[in-house]
């Protein structure tokens, strides 16, 4: 099963390499494919923008059930811009694609578009992005990239082969949750410079966390592609500019993998909800108690079902939050 599995995507890489878009070879699922579709259901017109399109597994599935809307599809990364043009060519001009970092591009659109309806957000990296070797993202890579664009300057080689020791452990224990975060920081330093992840993950292999399912080195990558990509300034600096954007009926959904997002979507939208900003410690309410900006869809964040699990491993993790301005 798992070498049909390897073949298979294998074969998508060729196919995309050759830029023949075959369009039965989807090379990543989307995860809570049916919760993003009932979230978005009621919106009859307007615009939808897919800050996160990849290979536009959602933005397909959202033009379908809503046949009177338009997309906006951003991503950074060029491959993915590709697939996805070809892949929603059906809808002719109910798209726009644009390429760039989602924490601007969004803002560009809030300025432009005058009836933006909903929002969804699908943070982290595709399974392509993964899968392919030569992205440095794999712990058999040849390379130590990890830039989800490959023309952004900083590299997970840079990052592994000249940050000081503090600003590594900075990096393993807040973004990996690694335990033994300083040991693996002052290996690092004393076996560099490396220049594949391959060399890499063997150095860390025998003192990375060995956790009951997951590859040894899978926290110390997950915290170098958080730092190479600014993924928590990227989710920041998005939920800023959702915050400023001044769109009134719009419904938004961040789909996260990390608990650190998922805190930081939990806060904002926690933020956004109070109506009264004064001190927990006022004695009484000064600040006009009118600040809400809307209200949470729920409490607890919308998970894969067990079907999903089974189906798409990668949506064990997945947790989406939705926010609905303006009401
Ligand atoms: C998990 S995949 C999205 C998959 C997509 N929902 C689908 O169904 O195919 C995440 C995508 O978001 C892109 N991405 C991640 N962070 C980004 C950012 N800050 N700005 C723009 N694109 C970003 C990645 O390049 C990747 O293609």
């Amino acid at each position: 099963m798992l070498c049909l599995k390897y073949l298979f995507s294998k074969s998508i890489l060729a196919i995309i390499k050759k830029k023949v878009v075959s369009l039965h070879n989807i090379p990543h699922v989307p995860v809570l494919y049916r919760e993003v579709q009932e979230i978005f259901e009621h919106i009859e017109e307007g615009t939808i923008v897919d800050c996160t399109m990849g290979y536009a597994g959602h933005s397909t599935l959202i033009l379908q059930s809503n046949t009177n809307i338009h997309l906006i599809g951003i991503d950074q990364d060029q491959t993915a811009i590709d697939f996805s043009t070809q892949r929603l060519e059906p809808f002719k001009d109910r798209v726009q694609i644009r390429k760039g970092r989602f924490s601007k591009m969004s803002l560009e659109v809030f300025e432009e578009e005058n009836n933006i309806r909903g929002l969804l957000a699908d943070i982290g990296v595709s399974s392509l992005q993964l899968d392919e070797k030569d992205r440095g993202f794999s712990f058999d890579s040849d390379n130590l990239d990890m830039r989800m664009d490959p023309l952004s300057e900083l590299t997970a080689q840079t990052v592994v082969n000249t940050y000081s020791q503090k600003d590594l452990e900075r990096i393993l224990s807040e973004y990996g949750e690694v335990r033994n975060y300083k040991h693996i920081a002052s290996e690092i330093i004393s076996n560099r410079p490396f220049s594949s992840a391959k060399e890499l993950s063997q150095c860390i292999r025998p003192f990375a966390p060995r956790g009951k399912k997951i590859h040894p080195s899978t926290l110390v990558f997950q915290a170098i592609r958080i730092e190479v990509n600014n993924e928590l300034g990227e989710l920041e600096g998005l939920l800023d500019s959702i915050e400023k954007s001044g769109l009134t009926q719009a419904r938004i959904a961040i789909i996260s993998f990390h608990s650190l997002e998922d805190r930081i979507v939990k806060q904002r939208f926690k933020k956004w909800s109070k109506s009264c900003i004064c001190d927990d410690h006022a004695m009484r309410c000064t600040c006009g108690n009118d600040h809400s900006l809307g209200k949470m869809l729920s409490r607890k964040p919308y998970e894969a079902k067990n079907d999903e699990v089974k189906e798409n491993i990668r949506s064990r993790s997945a947790k989406m939050r939705v926010f609905d301005l303006g009401i």
